[in-house]
């Protein structure tokens, strides 16, 4: 007979429209569950989770479709349910990294320059040691986790995690000739490790994606050793400046680009975050996403110049913003190219938070 989190999940997997009743059902149990549960179309080798406390139920989810219940003591949550409709709810329009064509999208993009300048202030600040141990959260196609694996050598370790088996994959291939690094499919939510076991974990634009960011944080403060550190990297996307006269569209593509996050503006928040989880915050830094130049017709090296002429177009065009709209944008931003006076800035933040211990 399941008990607590079988009973839950089970009941989930067979009628996805039962969730209230689940969440009702989640009030009498006593375990503390995040269980996320797949649906009919659940791949060949889906990710697993498990109850955080205890109870030995594993279930596996898909990583489009998914049902997410949230257990807190005696309190049961549906948090989320993500249908695969598109052009539904708001959540449908956050980016699917599990979408190959998105995932190669980016590693292109993160190879440019202006990403691994921002790579190489992550590093910096991180101070990561021969012989660690790291866990790179949400991975991505791995152009961190190389660095890190490089950086720890043989007699250290470096571990990626993604959902996304997309990116799982051109991680593996970019770290597939050091012994010393490790692939695993796997989210924020649910570190599958020990207490205590790594030097250092890092999230690099990863956590504007993750739901519930202070129970992430709390996840790894479990797996971090006493003394050891976390490094956030994020955007706050209220950070974003612009030349344009046409401040009313610019507002409503603006709408349309922070639609495709799950936390648009969390870098304010994470000082907090990271007092409630008992950890403090040692160094805080910016880096600067700038161009005063960009390429309307093509390749654009730097980030802001491709936000402009490639991403802004699509996220207008996947939000619904009229066409002849998105056309008034490129052809605002195009006659500033040609007059020397494009403009664009986005400033990503950098923390940096101990755990307390020796
Ligand atoms: C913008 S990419 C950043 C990749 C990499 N960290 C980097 O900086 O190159 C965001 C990554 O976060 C991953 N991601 C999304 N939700 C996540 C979650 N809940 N837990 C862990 N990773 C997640 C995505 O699959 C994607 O690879």
């Amino acid at each position: 007979m399941p008990h607590g989190c079988e009973a839950l999940a089970s009941a989930a997997c067979r009628n996805r429209s039962s969730l209230k009743a689940i969440a009702a059902l989640g009030a009498a149990t006593s375990a503390a569950l995040v269980a996320q549960v797949g649906a009919a179309n659940a791949k060949s080798q889906p990710p697993m989770t498990h109850c955080k406390r205890g109870c030995s139920s594993i279930f596996h989810f898909s990583f489009t479709n998914k049902i997410k219940l949230s257990c807190r003591g005696a309190q049961a949550t549906a948090i989320a349910c993500e249908a695969a409709a598109p052009g539904g709810s708001k959540e449908t329009l956050v980016t699917n990294w599990g979408n190959p064509e998105k995932a190669a999208k980016l590693q292109k993009e993160y190879a440019k320059k202006d990403v691994v300048a921002s790579r190489r202030e992550l590093l910096a600040l991180l101070r990561v040691q021969e012989g660690e141990k790291v866990l790179d959260v949400g991975c991505g196609p791995g152009f961190l986790l190389h660095d890190l694996a490089s950086v720890v050598g043989k007699n250290g370790q470096a571990v990626g995690i993604d959902p996304s088996e997309a990116m799982c994959d051109m991680a593996t291939q970019r770290v597939s000739t050091l012994n010393q690094a490790d692939v695993r499919q796997g989210e924020a939510d649910i570190l599958p490790f020990p207490d205590d076991t790594f030097d250092a974990i890092i999230y690099s634009q990863v956590l504007l994606y993750v739901k519930d960011v202070s129970w992430a944080l709390q996840e790894a403060r479990r797996v971090l050793r006493p003394g050891g550190r976390i490094v956030v990297l994020d955007t706050d996307w209220n950070s974003l400046i612009v030349n344009t006269k046409n401040r009313e569209l610019f507002q409503r593509i603006f709408i349309a680009c922070t639609s495709t996050f799950v936390h648009a503006h969390l870098p304010p928040l994470l000082p907090g975050m990271f007092s409630q989880c008992g950890m403090s915050i040692a160094e805080m830094r910016t880096v600067p996403m700038i161009a005063a130049d960009a390429n309307p017709d093509g390749e654009n090296e730097a980030f802001m110049g491709n936000w402009a002429f490639s991403v802004v177009p699509q996220k207008a065009r996947d939000y619904g913003i009229a066409e002849a709209d998105t056309q008034m944008w490129i052809k605002e931003q195009t006659q500033l190219c040609k007059e020397g006076a494009f403009f664009a800035c986005l400033h990503r933040f950098l923390f940096l938070a101990y755990k307390p211990g020796a």
